[in-house]
This record gives structure tokens, sequence and C-alpha cells, in this order.
């Protein structure tokens, strides 16, 4: 879910709503809403996009100094009006957005409803405007009511909250993301802003404050504030964003995915930009070179947890025990940890299952390595090291340059933290990867595989050691925007059952490079399905016979092995975009999906 607040504009609070809500339509957007806040509180909020929503404000005309807004990803109730933030309490005077879940809702819904209150939705959120009212009804004012209100939730949230007659925007964060936006250096009026995620305020204002969990922020035209659970001022930072407006747009492309395939390269670029240096074949990763692990434990969830697998390869052959584990499963059942460092991988560094995750390694004395793409976030701000992938905002809701920047950030850990066989020689690849993947986008074959079997029944990809992540995250990336059913494998895994599925109308997608022990069993692999009359492509730098074997090839560059997974990928994410495209799919946003889970 996204939120945005902003108070402080002459008369045109509600566009910087709408504009802030289109810029956060990427963490959630099964409904969204929008509450201004003058002599009275207005609500407007709506199922659907935000197209819906703006629909849905036409015909009316409403205002207010301060206002809050929210695009919703559903978990409790379905998509609905109703359940639509903002939530009002009983009298229509307190608004509320909110992000996360109120795990103590249902006690104190019972509660507010023995005591006379009426819920209009089935969301957990709906209890916090009540417990408002109760309190304003007590007599509190209206920051102590806010706070009361607060005090009494369980869970995660970040909170904003609007009430009738105050230009003032009251909110708390606890385990969900929360970040001011200041502008107040130019002559004029100040304007102070709210929200969820950078992106949202970004087109205003390059200065921002991030709240930490338990904080609590007042934002009016007069100023902002931010305090502590007991109300005491906190002397915050204001940091300055670097990234530029123009890189939230899709710059010509016909979706963020396709830019943001395209952007590999420079994303990669980022990444190694002062950290590696080719002649002494040194890595330089601050103090992190130090951290010398004798084990790693990953933890991560989709696409990231495709890299921690990738990751964890890596480490492992370089002498360094490592697994990697989808986070949700390791929050529920950790293993022992021992002395292993354990990383979580994220490119939000908000999903809550990571962060939960890395939360269960710290209690157990564990410690943390976050690696991400967003400064300042939860992940970024709890874990004891944090190591910058350094891809700039991803719009898409499926990973694409993330992925590619993770697997590259995860090559210059281990370079730096072990002693890894033939630095010199992976370096050098990795300083390829940019010209390398320029060479697949400028020429690769994927429209037209793409155009072949778009209508086929199901995809299977297979890959084998560090092809392996690449096979399932081209699965995922498949399923994620084509709607269709698709299945990674490790190749050598595909007899021990996944065979049976295996039909003329099933075209299986095969990774394999280089021309070793390893090419050699996935090309007896794919003799296995091919004898099952399924169509074969294979992703190969032609070094290996596996063109023989193939109905089609997509070529990638020779290169390093470790570099090589990377440029498979970018293959197969061209495959799934073009099947998609066909298929006139919702590429973006795909149904169901949402950018960043900050739900367990
Ligand atoms: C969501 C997204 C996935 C992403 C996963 C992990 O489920 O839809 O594309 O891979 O979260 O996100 P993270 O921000 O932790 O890398």
């Amino acid at each position: 879910c996204g939120i945005i607040g902003c108070v402080g504009r002459e008369d045109d609070t509600l566009d910087v709503l709408v504009h802030g809500l289109s810029k956060l339509e990427y963490r959630g957007y099964d409904s969204a809403g929008v509450a201004l806040s003058g002599d009275r509180v207005d609500v407007c909020k709506k199922s659907g996009k935000i197209e819906d929503l703006k629909g849905a404000l036409e015909p009316r005309s409403i205002g207010g100094a301060a206002g809050i807004g929210h695009t919703r990803w559903s978990t409790h109730g379905p998509p609905t009006d109703a359940n639509a933030h903002p939530h009002l309490d009983c009298t229509g005077d307190v608004a509320v957005v909110h992000n996360g879940i109120i795990e103590n809702y249902q006690s104190l819904r019972d509660e507010l409803v023995a005591v006379g209150h009426t819920f209009k939705s089935d969301t957990d959120t709906e209890v916090v405007p009540h417990l408002v009212e109760d309190a304003l009804a007590d007599g509190a004012d209206n920051e102590a009511a806010v706070r009361e209100a607060i005090d009494r939730l369980d869970g995660s949230y970040a909170v904003a909250v609007v009430v009738s007659g105050d230009d003032t925007i009251y909110a708390a964060r606890n385990d969900s993301p929360l970040v001011l936006g200041i502008d107040d250096e130019d002559e004029g009026r100040p304007a102070y802003y709210l929200a969820s995620d950078v992106p949202a305020f970004r087109d205003f204002t390059d200065r921002v404050v991030y709240l930490a969990d338990g904080e609590f922020a007042t934002l009016s035209a007069d100023g902002w504030r931010v305090s502590d659970v007991d109300g005491n001022a906190v002397d915050k930072d204001v940091d300055t964003v670097d990234w530029d407006p123009e890189e939230t747009g899709k710059s010509g492309y016909d979706h963020f995915m396709l830019k943001e395939i395209h952007e590999q390269p420079r994303a990669i670029r980022q990444c190694l930009r002062g950290r590696v240096d080719e002649m002494a074949a040194t890595v330089d990763i601050g103090d992190l070179g130090d951290l010398s692990p004798t084990g790693v434990q990953f933890v991560a969830c989709g696409t990231s947890y495709h890299a921690a697998l990738y990751g964890a390869n890596l480490l492992r052959n370089a002498g360094i025990p490592a697994q990697a584990f989808l986070a949700s499963e390791y929050a529920t059942s950790p293993p022992p940890i021992g002395d292993a460092l354990v990383v979580g991988v994220t490119q939000s560094g908000e999903t809550a299952d990571t962060l939960s995750a890395l939360r269960e390694a710290r209690k157990r004395g564990a410690r943390t390595l976050a690696v991400t793409n967003t400064v300042g976030s939860t992940v970024a701000r709890e874990c004891d090291h944090e190591l910058y992938i350094r891809a700039g905002p991803e719009i898409g809701v499926a990973a694409s340059k993330t992925f590619a920047s993770q697997l590259a950030a995860l090559n210059l850990f281990t370079l730096g933290t072990t002693r890894v066989d033939g630095k010199r020689d992976i370096i050098s690849a990795l300083r390829d990867l940019p010209s390398n993947i320029q060479a697949i986008l400028d020429e690769s074959q994927a429209k037209a595989v793409a155009e072949t079997y778009v209508d086929s029944d199901a995809y299977f990809f297979i890959g084998r050691g560090l092809q392996y992540p690449v096979a399932l995250e081209g699965a995922l990336k498949m399923k994620e925007i084509t709607y269709k059913h698709a299945e990674g494998f490790a190749a050598g895994e595909l007899k021990h059952g996944p065979l049976a599925l295996v039909t003329e109308d099933t075209p299986v997608f095969a990774v394999v490079t280089g021309d070793g022990e390893m090419a050699r069993k996935t090309i007896g692999n794919v003799k296995e399905v091919e004898a099952r009359n399924a169509p074969v492509v294979a992703v190969t730098d032609g070094q290996s016979d596996v063109g023989r074997y193939v109905d089609a090839v997509l070529e990638v560059p020779e290169t390093h092995p470790q570099a090589a997974a990377v440029l498979a990928n970018v293959q197969l994410q061209l495959v799934s975009y073009y099947v998609a495209d066909e298929l006139g799919r919702s590429i973006d946003k795909p149904r169901n999906l949402a950018k960043s889970v900050t739900v367990e």
C-alpha cells in the first residue's frame, strides 16, 4: 500500500495527493482514496486504479489545507469502495489512512462496537478513527487523541490522520515506512509532505526526514515536528535524495519494465563504480571487507530470493558454507545460526517477511547485513551493515534491473570478503557486463521467440548451478507478468517428476552456458524433453553444441560463468516481457501483486 499527505499548498492539495498516488500506484492499486480537512473532512475513495478515483473526483469539488491519500493492496477485506482508505469515525470528523496490519483489531473493534460505534468496512484500519473519536469525546485535544489511539495498536503501521477544522496531519510509524518531505527553503509559503515512499513527493522536494519506529510526526503550514512515544521532541536530520525525477518517468518506453530492463547496463555500472580495481584485482566495499564471514545464511523473498540462491552458490564456490532461505520460512522456523552472518536481500528494504527473518536472526545474536536498493529503508537502518546495489528506483512491480544489480553486488560481496580464486577474471567479467547486456538488448531475438510461443499452455525453465536461480527467475517473471503457468526447475530434477508435464505445447527454456560437464549434463536434459516433442529454446553462449538439438537459440556473449547468469537472465526477461505484451497484460502492475509487500 502507499500513503501520501501534504500541507501548506495554496489550493492544489488535491492535485498533489492524486499526483503522489499515481507515483505510488506500484505499491498497491486495488483501491485508492483521499481525505482533505478544512471546516469539515471531505473524503473520496474508490475501488480500482487511480484513474477510477480521478473519475469519482471529477464531479465533486473537494478542498482543504491538509490532505492524506492512500493506494491499497488488500490484506483485510476485498477491494471495495467501503474497504478503500481513508476510513472515517462515526462523526465523519476524523479520517485515517494506514499501511500494515493491526493485529489486535478484532478485540478493539468488539470493544468499540460494544460502546455503540458502527463500522462500515471489513478493514483493521477502521478501528483507528473510532479510537480517536472516543479520545476526542473524552476531552483530549487532537494530537493527544491520535496518540492515545496509536498507543492502543499492536502490529505494524504507518498511519496518517486528519481531523476537521485542523490543518494538521498527525502521523506515526511502527514497522512500516514513513518519510517526510520538507519544502521550506524558498521564499513563499512552506509546504510539507508525508509518504510511505519518496517518489510520491519527489517532484516537489528532495529534502526528506525518515521516521523511525515509535516516532510521531505533526505537519502543518507552520512547520513539522517529530516526537517520541512520550511526546519528547526528537532531533531529526534532513537528508537530500539525489535521484532525478526524470528517472521515475517512462522515457519513451511503453512500460517501466522495458525501460528498466534497458537500464541494466547503467545500473550495473553504478553498482561497480568506485568499488572495483581490475588492475590490482581488488574490490573495495568499505568496512564490509573486514567481515570475513565463516558462514552465511541468506533470507529473501521472490526475485530477491533467486538472487540469494545465486549469492549462496558464489560463496560456496569460494569455500564459505552458505545457504539461501525463503524469509517467511526462516522466520517461522529459523535454522541454527552459529557464527553465520545473516544477509537479507531485498530491493525495497521494506519486505515484511525479510525484516522479520532478520529480526529473528538478530534476536538469536546473529550479525546482519542488508543488500538493498533503498537508502534509509527499514532494512538498512536495522541491520548491522549494508551494501547498496545502486540500481536507482524501480517502478515496474516485477523486478528486473534490481535483480541484475543484486547479482553484481553479491559478486562484490564475495570478492570483497573471501579468498575466491581468479578474482581478476571475475572483476573483468563484471566490468564487461554493461556492454555485454547492451549487445543482448540490441540484438535479442526474444520478441520473435515470444511471438512463436505466445499461445503455449505452460512454460518450463531449466538450469544448473548458477543458472538454476536464473531458471527460477525466468519462470517467476513469466508468471508475474503474463499470468501463464510457468515453472523453473533444476535441470537434473526434471526427470524426477516435472517431465510428466512436458508436451508439445510446453516450450522448455534451457540455460546452457560454457562447454563443461554442467553444459553436457543440461544438454542431456534438453534431449529428454525433446524426445517428448516439447519445443526447446536454448539460452546459450554458443560454446557447447546445444544449438543442434533445439528449436530456437537466444544468444548471450561468452563470459565468465558468474557473469553468464546475469546475461542469460536478460534474454528471459525479454521473452516474458514480449509474451505479456502480445497478450496485452498490465505489465507494470500485474494483477494481485504489489511492488513491496509490507505485511507478513
Ligand atoms: C514482492 C514483489 C516481488 C519481489 C518481492 C521481494 O512480492 O512483487 O517482485 O521480488 O516482493 O521484494 P524485495 O523488495 O524484498 O526485493
